[in-house]
């Protein structure tokens, strides 16, 4: 698939169908994921598969308000992206590098999850990011490592929808020159 096809043609997908991620898919995907550029390379990303319907059942109802539950609910796997803490945007000695202090760790986990849905789009899989959970609730179901936080979660299967692209900036809104 042509790069500028996959920016363009990858929607947001909130309705799937019941098929199953194969593990050898989502592991190419991950693989993917793996090429995002990171803050001095230190690819603090990881990725918690759910498939048990019992344990996506929980974060759907106890996580999430009733807009992500249904997207959850319809989606045959969940993603919980982590991130590693108090590595982007840190030195050795453990103070920060930039005025922005942690903040590269939010960063590089939008890096690594576009890098992911991307690829994702390209196996026909969809995909959609979502930033609305309670993250202490997320940690009481799923056990994530000590040292790490719940960045983002995303819904991933074969799409049941072909959403219209939401409107997009112009390039005159978006683009300056000096
Ligand atoms: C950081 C982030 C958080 C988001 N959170 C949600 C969410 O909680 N629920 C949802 O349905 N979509 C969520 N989205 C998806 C956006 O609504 C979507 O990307 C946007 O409307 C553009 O549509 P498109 O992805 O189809 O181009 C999120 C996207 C991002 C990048």
């Amino acid at each position: 698939m042509e790069a500028m096809e996959m920016i363009k043609g990858r929607r947001s997908i909130r309705k799937y169908k019941t098929d199953k991620v194969e593990h050898s898919v989502l592991e190419e995907v991950v693989a993917a994921a793996a090429f995002a550029p990171t803050w001095k390379n230190t690819q603090t990303a990881r990725y918690i598969a759910v498939e048990s319907a019992d344990v996506k059942g929980q974060i759907a109802e106890q996580c999430v308000g009733q807009h992500n539950a249904d997207i959850i609910n319809s989606a045959p796997m969940l993603i919980v992206v982590t991130g590693i803490q108090k590595r982007a945007g840190y030195e050795r000695d453990g103070s920060f590098t930039t005025s922005k202090e942690d903040r590269w760790q939010n960063f590089d986990s939008g890096v690594c999850t576009q890098t992911l849905c991307l690829a994702a789009y390209e196996k026909g899989l969809g995909t959609v990011i979502m930033g609305i959970f309670g993250e202490d609730k997320v940690k009481e179901i799923v056990t994530v490592p000590e040292g790490q936080e719940v960045m983002a979660l995303v819904a991933i299967g074969y799409p049941d929808e072909e959403p219209q692209a939401p409107k997009r900036k112009t390039v005159e809104d978006l683009l300056s020159y000096c």
